[in-house]
C-alpha cells in the first residue's frame, strides 16, 4: 500500500444507455455484482491501496450512491435491536476508512469533463482516477493502483495508464496504445488510439479503467475538442501528454487482477456469474445450478 498519492476521482455521472433498461431509474455504478453494488468493489479497492480521499463525480438521478456510502442509524439501530449482528458488521464496512466527497457534472459531455470536475479537489497533487464502472481483480483484490503510483514516483511520469490484453476483434471497444518501448510489463506510450477497427490497432494493450495523473492533466483537458458526439474524452487529453512528449506510461494488468467492465450486458453478466461462483456461501450451489443448466441446455441441442 502506498502513501504517496491520498486522493482519487471515481466518475460516476455517465447515463449508461447501453445497460438501459437497467439504468433508467439507478445508476449502473450501483448494480449488483453479487452481494455488492459495483462502487462499493471500486471504493473498498482504493482504500486497499492507501488512498484517504475519493470524490465522487455524480449527476442527476445518482444519489443512491451517496445514500450508499452514508450512515444509515435507522437501519443501523434496528439491525441491533433484532440482533443481527453479522449484518451490521457488513453494513460498517460499507462505511470505509476514507473522506468521500461528491461534485456534479451539470451535464454529461463526457469522462474528460467529468474528471475536470475534480480539478479544486486534486488541487497540486498527482491524482488516482478509477471508472467507477469497473472493478480491477476477482473481489476487487488488487493492489495495481499502488503499483502505478510507485512507478509514476519513481519515473517522474505526468501520467501511468493500467492496460490489459484483448483479443484482436475486441479494440474497437477500448483505447488502445501505441508503446514506444517496453520493459517487462512498463511501456512508454507514444500513442493513443481510440476504438480502432480490427487490422487497424496497433497493439491489444486496451486501457483498464485507472488512471495516476499529475494535475497537469487539467490543462490538457481544457485543449481538447469535443467529439462528434459533443464529448470531452479523456484518451484526446492524454494523447495531448505523448505529443508534447510528456512521459506516459501503462503498466499491464496481471492474469491475476483483470478488469470487469460493468458498462455492457455481456461482461456484466459474465462479471456477475464469476462473482457469484466465488461467493463461500451460494457459490457451490450456484455451479450445481448452472452445471445443470448447462446439461439440460445441451441435450436439447
Ligand atoms: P462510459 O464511457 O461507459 O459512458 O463511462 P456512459 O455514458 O456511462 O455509458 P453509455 O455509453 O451511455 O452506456 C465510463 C465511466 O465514466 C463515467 C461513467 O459514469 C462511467 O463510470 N462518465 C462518463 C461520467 O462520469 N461522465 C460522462 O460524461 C461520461
Amino acid at each position: 500500500m502506498q502513501k504517496f498519492i491520498r486522493s482519487a476521482i471515481v466518475p460516476v455521472a455517465g447515463l449508461g444507455t447501453r445497460l438501459l433498461p437497467a439504468t433508467k431509474s439507478q445508476p449502473k455504478e450501483m448494480l449488483p455484482v453479487a452481494r455488492k453494488p459495483v462502487v462499493q468493489y471500486v471504493a473498498e479497492e482504493l482504500v486497499a491501496n492507501g488512498i484517504e480521499q475519493i470524490l465522487f463525480v455524480t449527476g442527476r438521478g445518482k444519489t443512491s450512491i451517496e445514500n450508499h456510502f452514508d450512515h444509515d442509524p435507522e437501519l443501523a439501530r434496528l439491525l441491533a435491536a433484532s440482533n443481527k449482528h453479522e449484518l451490521l458488521e457488513q453494513l460498517s464496512a460499507v462505511e470505509l476508512n476514507a473522506k468521500f466527497f461528491y461534485t456534479r457534472q451539470r451535464l454529461q459531455r463526457g469522462l474528460g469533463d467529468a474528471v475536470l470536475c475534480g480539478e479544486h479537489f486534486a488541487g497540486e497533487e498527482p491524482f488516482v482516477v478509477a471508472l467507477g464502472d469497473s472493478i480491477i481483480g476477482l473481489n476487487a483484490a488488487s493492489q495495481a493502483v499502488s503499483r502505478m503510483a510507485e512507478l509514476f514516483q519513481a519515473r517522474h511520469a505526468s501520467c501511468v495508464l493500467a492496460v490489459e490484453e484483448v483479443p484482436p476483434e475486441e479494440t474497437v471497444h477500448y483505447g488502445i496504445i501505441e508503446a514506444a518501448e517496453s520493459e517487462g510489463d512498463v511501456f512508454r506510450v507514444a500513442n493513443l488510439v481510440e476504438k480502432p477497427a480490427p487490422g487497424q490497432a496497433p497493439s491489444n494493450l486496451a486501457i483498464a479503467g485507472r488512471y495516476v495523473f499529475s494535475p497537469l492533466i487539467f490543462d490538457m483537458i481544457r485543449r481538447v475538442q469535443p467529439d462528434s458526439r459533443g464529448e470531452i474524452q479523456l484518451t484526446d487529453a492524454i494523447q495531448l501528454m505523448c505529443e508534447e512528449g510528456r512521459r506516459v506510461l501503462a503498466l499491464k494488468l496481471p492474469p491475476g487482477e483483470k478488469r470487469y467492465d460493468i458498462g455492457n450486458f455481456g461482461s456484466y453478466f459474465a462479471t456477475f456469474v464469476e462473482f457469484a461462483l466465488a461467493d463461500p456461501e451460494y457459490g457451490p450451489g450456484l455451479r450445481e445450478t448452472l452445471e445443470r443448466l448447462l446439461a439440460q441446455t445441451a441435450n436439447r441441442a
